[in-house]
């Protein structure tokens, strides 16, 4: 997947069921790790597993559906580090249940800002760097339902979709750039928050954290410097 001994790596939602594999394997590959998340603990708990030598690790936590919780994380980064030249945006998270007329105005915004609001905040804020140095990867993380939309779950079916074309929106804007923007669609992750919610699921078919991480340091490698827009589908067996 390319040396990323050299490269900063911010990686959004660290502590979740893909961020915290995600995290796992881009420390075996020696990349300077910039994790955040709303919670300082579980930042802190998740730096302290990892065998990764301390000035390696930076952690700062933020809201990313606030724009002023963005800015202060990326000031810090900056400070710290420059700026990020892999920004692997796994943050998100499903709701639903309510078919469309039965949808407040709440769930609608919540959906909407955790998982197209907050990819914007942060999308944006890592490009200057990225830019400058003519040399950026961006992975964010959407969903199958952007491409196959589920019943009962619209807010989150639209703001994924609104986070593919976010994803495309960028790679145009930028194409002669040498950053790129792509996103992965997976299907039902094989987590233990779904197995606990699915217990008669088929969790073999379930597409394993690992995998998707493998599919998103090939999109953060040199090797796809080629690949921009795209919109992965990950479903696994799924
Ligand atoms: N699980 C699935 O089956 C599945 C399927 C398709 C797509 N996806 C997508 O894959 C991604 C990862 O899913 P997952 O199951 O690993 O999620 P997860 O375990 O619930 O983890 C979510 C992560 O995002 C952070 N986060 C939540 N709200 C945030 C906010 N406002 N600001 C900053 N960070 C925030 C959480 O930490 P804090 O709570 O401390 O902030 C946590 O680190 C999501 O985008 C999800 O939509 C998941």
């Amino acid at each position: 997947m390319g040396d990323l001994h050299n490269k900063t790596i911010l990686i959004t939602g660290a502590t979740g069921a893909l961020g915290s594999e995600t995290v796992r394997q881009c420390a075996a590959a020696g990349a300077r790790l910039a994790l955040t998340a709303r919670s300082a603990d579980a930042l802190a708990a998740l730096a302290k597993s990892l065998a990764t030598p301390a000035e390696q690790v930076w952690l700062h936590p933020a809201d990313l559906t606030s724009s002023a919780s963005v800015s202060e994380l990326m000031s810090a980064l900056v400070a710290r580090w420059g700026g990020t030249d892999i920004l692997l945006h796994t943050a998100g998270g499903w709701a639903g249940g309510a078919r469309l007329a039965e949808v407040s105005d709440a769930e609608w915004q919540a959906q909407l800002e955790l998982n197209l609001l907050a990819a914007f905040h942060i999308n944006r804020a890592v490009l200057p760097w990225m830019l400058e140095h003519k040399w950026g990867r961006i992975v964010n993380i959407a969903a199958r339902a952007a491409a196959l939309p589920g019943a009962k779950q619209s807010p989150y079916n639209v703001a994924k979709a609104g986070l593919v074309a976010l994803t495309a929106s960028i790679a145009q804007d930028y194409r002669r750039s040498g950053v790129t923007a792509n996103c992965l669609l997976p299907g039902t992750i094989d987590t233990a928050e779904n197995r606990r919610n699915m217990p008669d699921g088929d969790f073999t078919r379930w597409v394993k954290p690992t995998e998707i991480v493998s599919a998103m340091l090939y999109l953060a490698s040199d090797a796809a410097a080629a690949v921009n827009g795209a919109a992965l589908p990950v479903y696994g067996q799924s």
